[in-house]
């Protein structure tokens, strides 16, 4: 039988990594010198204080997972390494240039660098060193830095993970999904479980002090024992972390590849609900605690302490210890964050190259918030990683408010939250539906129910 709650808020809906997401940034409004004067304007504010962050897309995956919704390119050819090494580069100079203009020689102070993909550990030691030195040839560690990278298990080698720690790396994420056979060959993702158990050894021989396992529900053909076996065999590695994702399924999104399944294959949305809660119950009975949206962590992982001093900070990259000022993103399809406006790389690997080469930023689009967008970004960001939100961020006119109250009556009424004159706060019951609340406050939504293409995943 259906949930009704399930039936009621399983609508399209974003994940929240930035706000406004990105079908509904203003490019129109975008320019490149706005973006390079708000940038600097934010690095000469608080580079010296918090640092900046970096993330780093490498795009290349040996072989395709038919469920994937990342940015990447399937390709044997391990030729294709040193040009985008040398792109990435380059695209840090001029970034470096820049933010040192007008004499300015402050160098950039890195507090957090992630590597992501695609697949980080498809490219050698030897060319994920001859990146790292050219980034800290012109930027230098702040004193208590954290840098990530997420490595397939099945190419991940002890030389890959004995790199990246010499350059500071402590944690590092491994892609699992599911070990269930029948899901693996639906998805294309032969994951055996000895080389889940190989990597996540040796990153702890090597002194890894956070290893994360990644798990997807919501995948084809995925059975209650399929999570309980999943999550069982995981739980045995005791990660630091866990992302438990809900599947995104997009397969509107251009060569995605996630055509190798009917969408008959797919749980339906009870059963994927089902399959959360099942999973939420055995990570929590083996000792984790849950963070805002599809994370768990051990209790003394710094992602829980973080949630529970209120600094959990939630970016293009996912849950975050701590906010600094300014997101940079290389690599194609990367995007960046300064505080006051977002910026997206051109996503496709040779247009991308031949920006850099050319000398130009490869910045194909972006967003310059307005007052109200950085109101809303806040509550939005409240609610996702505090699970509370106080009004006074915000200075709501009668009309907006009425509509508002309206939205949040029905989610009071169905048990998801509670709310007052000050503020709001989630209930348990609320949790599975961070999404949904969080589109309550988003003002560019009204637009999604006129527009023909589909934008967002399911909330459910
Ligand atoms: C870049 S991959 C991780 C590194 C490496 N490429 C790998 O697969 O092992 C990022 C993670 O995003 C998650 N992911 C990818 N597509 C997804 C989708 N459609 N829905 C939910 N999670 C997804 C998977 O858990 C995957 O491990
Ligand atoms: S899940 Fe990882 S390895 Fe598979 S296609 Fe996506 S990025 Fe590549």
């Amino acid at each position: 039988m259906t949930n009704p709650l399930i039936a009621k808020y399983n609508v399209a809906g974003p994940r929240y990594t930035s706000y406004p997401t990105v079908p509904f940034w203003n490019t129109d409004a975008f320019s490149l010198p706005d973006w390079q004067q708000r940038l600097t304007t934010a690095f000469a504010e608080t580079n010296s204080r918090q640092g900046i962050s970096l993330y780093i897309h490498l795009p290349y995956c040996e072989s395709l997972c038919t469920f994937c919704a990342c940015h990447k390119r399937i390709t044997k050819n391990h030729g294709v390494e040193t040009p985008y090494i040398d792109s990435v580069l380059a695209e840090w100079a001029l970034y470096v240039g820049l933010l040192s203009r007008d004499g300015e020689s402050e160098r950039p102070r890195l507090a957090e660098l992630h590597l992501g993909g695609g697949t980080p550990s498809f490219f050698s030691p030897a060319e994920l060193r001859r990146l790292l030195t050219g980034i800290f040839a012109l930027a230098d560690p702040t004193d208590a830095p954290d840098y990530s990278w997420e490595g397939h298990p099945n190419n991940t080698t002890a030389g890959h993970l004995q790199t990246l720690y010499d350059f500071g790396f402590r944690r590092v994420s491994f892609g699992v999904q599911d070990y269930d056979p029948v899901v693996q060959k639906a998805i294309h993702r032969h994951q055996p479980v000895a080389n889940v158990r190989r990597v996540t050894e040796q990153a702890r021989t090597i002194g890894y002090t956070s290893v994360s396992h990644d798990l997807v529900f919501g995948l084809p053909h995925q059975r209650v024992e399929s999570i309980q076996d999943t999550i069982a065999q995981t739980l045995a590695f005791r990660p630091e972390r866990i992302a438990f994702y809900s599947y995104a399924h997009v397969p509107w999104l251009k060569g995605n590849g996630q055509r190798g399944f009917s969408d008959a294959d797919l749980p339906t949305a009870d059963a994927k609900r089902e399959l959360y809660e099942l999973g939420r119950a055995a990570l929590e009975a083996g000792g984790y605690v849950e963070i805002g949206m599809d994370h768990f962590a051990l209790p003394h992982d710094p992602l829980n302490e973080a949630m529970q001093t209120g600094t959990l900070h939630r970016n293009f990259m996912g849950y975050t210890t701590r906010s600094t000022g300014i997101l940079l993103g290389l690599g194609a399809s990367s995007i960046g964050d300064v505080g006051t406006a977002f910026m997206q790389n051109e996503k496709d690997i040779s247009t991308y190259q031949a920006m850099v080469s050319a000398g130009e930023l490869p910045i194909v689009k972006g967003h310059l918030h307005t007052f109200t967008d950085s109101r809303v970004q806040q509550l939005i960001l409240d609610i996702l990683c505090r699970l509370r939100a106080n009004w006074s961020v915000y200075d709501w006119t009668e009309a907006e408010w009425n509509t508002l109250a309206e939205q949040l009556d029905g989610f009071r009424a169905d048990g998801l939250l509670d709310y007052n004159d000050t503020g709001l706060r989630v209930r348990p019951a609320g949790r599975p539906f961070l999404r949904n609340i969080a589109m309550a406050f988003d003002r560019y939504l009204t637009d999604r129910q006129t527009s023909a293409k589909p934008l967002f995943s399911q909330t459910v």
